[in-house]
């Protein structure tokens, strides 16, 4: 007798689902996103789920009976990554990293693989690129190539029995696009087999206690799978991007159950592979040319730790039409809205110009911190006025025009004077106690105030 298949339908965006078929999905708006998923019978999916369990914890605890031993963290070669990741690999996780193709995934992966097979147990399946692709690029980045186990390799199954006979400590997969499993009804690379894989493998990270690290393309347009549908699933969630001129690659983490989000790594391709750039600061800001006067330098805090970064704004007459606003690295309504209040509270009106900001070097700016910056870089633009080299600013703008303080705005001030920044235009109530060395330190608590200040 033939068993019944479940069908559901699944959003590929963000991965919601529904009994039935719809035209836009409730949960992230998107249009044309939900389509059709088959799951195997239950009864046969149960014994999937159970396939690799070993012993079920079927008994109840209070909390003080649970054991509180250190969770365990693998670091690896790569210090940048593991502090995107809190501290190192966690035993038995699960982690998908995304990014863009050309992104530098497989890069990353075979880089700290190789290294790390030279202590630990490491498997490498790879199902987009042959063994030997794979092999050419490990020689010519000049890694060990006698420890690390690769295989190609694209059915979830197939994997994870060389896994239970292996025991590796951890797994790569590159790509989970690629993977399928026999009993799901769907087209590789389909929503169904991309969500029913990861789930399986997320559950073999689990019982297995190996950590499995899943690689994801992202595609603009969110396109057949994105990995956006697995990250309910999954325990951290890395994002890799690069810049415009791509030299760059930043490391950011989206989710992490084991660490704090939006912590920020960063690296460069060069021709030997990714490197990490320990002085990210110093890095950013040796990139910016000459003196321009829509520039300013502003720190934000990026995760656990203070960042320089440079923040070019261009005022300028709008071509008849409406003008237009452009923001590059930064939230266009967040720009809308300080548009508003220097109208208001600094008597600046950009009514007919078109305005366009931009955070260089591909930095995406998400705090409210860079408010007071912003808005100094417009009016710098608006004016032809340059801002010092170095004078750095930070500070929340409300809608009243009132600065407020924002969180760490010591180490931020520590962070600039290590760069060697004279002078800091910041929110009153970000000044601290003690003076900072070589650092005058300026406290506004209002806009008209800050722009006293530097103009
Ligand atoms: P890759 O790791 O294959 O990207 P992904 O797996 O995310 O799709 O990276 C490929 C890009 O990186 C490619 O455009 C070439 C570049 N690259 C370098 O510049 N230097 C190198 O040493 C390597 C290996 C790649
Ligand atoms: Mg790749």
């Amino acid at each position: 007798m033939a068993s019944k298949t479940k069908t559901t339908y699944v959003c590929t965006d963000c991965g919601a689902d529904y009994p039935r078929w719809q035209g836009q999905c409730n949960a992230c708006q998107a249009w044309n996103t939900v389509s059709e998923m088959r799951l195997p019978p239950a009864s046969k999916r149960q014994e999937r789920l159970s396939g690799y369990a070993g012993q079920a914890a079927i008994q109840a605890q209070t909390l003080d009976q649970i054991d509180l031993k250190e969770t365990q963290r693998l670091p690896s070669a790569f210090r940048e990554l593991d502090r995107v990741l809190g501290g190192g690999f966690v035993q038995g996780s699960a982690i998908l990293i995304g990014g863009s193709p050309g992104a530098g995934k497989s890069t990353l992966l075979l880089q700290t693989m190789c290294h790390w097979a030279q202590t630990a147990t490491v498997l490498y399946v790879t199902g987009e690129e042959s063994l030997q692709q794979v092999a050419l690029r490990a020689r010519r980045l000049a890694l060990p190539l006698d420890r690390l186990q690769v295989l190609s390799q694209t059915s979830v199954e197939h994997v994870c029995d060389l896994a239970l006979q292996m025991q590796p400590q951890v797994m790569v997969i590159d790509s989970i696009q690629v993977m399928h499993m026999a009993d799901i009804q769907a087209a590789p690379g389909s929503v169904a087999q991309v969500r029913e894989s990861a789930a399986a493998l997320t559950r073999f990270a689990k019982q297995q206690q190996v950590t499995v690290i899943m690689v994801g393309h992202v595609t603009k347009e969110g396109a057949l799978a994105g990995p956006k549908v697995l990250e309910h699933c999954i325990d951290c969630s890395l994002l890799l991007e690069g810049d415009n001129d791509g030299r760059f690659r930043l490391l950011r983490s989206q989710k992490n159950r084991f660490g704090a989000i939006n912590e920020l790594g960063v690296f460069v391709m060069s021709e030997q592979g990714l490197k990490e750039v320990s002085n990210p600061s110093a890095m950013f800001l040796s990139r910016s040319q000459g003196h321009a006067s829509g520039s300013v330098v502003m720190a934000i805090w990026e995760g656990t730790r203070a960042l320089l970064v440079e923040l070019q704004a261009l005022v300028d007459e709008a071509q008849g039409g409406q003008a237009r606003r452009v923001a590059v690295g930064l939230d266009g309504n967040r720009m809308n809205l300080l548009l508003a209040v220097l109208n208001r509270h600094g008597g600046i009106m950009m009514g007919h110009q078109d305005v366009f900001v931009n955070v260089v070097a591909g930095v995406k700016v998400t705090e409210a911190g860079a408010d007071l910056a912003l808005l100094v870089a417009l009016v710098a633009s608006f004016r032809h006025v340059t801002i010092p080299r170095d004078t750095i600013i930070f500070g929340e703008v409300g809608l009243a025009g009132e600065i407020r303080p924002v969180p760490y705005g010591q180490e931020r001030l520590q962070e600039a004077r290590k760069h060697g920044f004279k002078r800091a235009v910041i929110a009153a109530g970000n000044v601290g106690q003690r003076a900072i060395e070589g650092l005058e330190v300026v406290g506004v608590h209002r806009l008209s105030e800050a722009l006293e200040a530097l103009f």
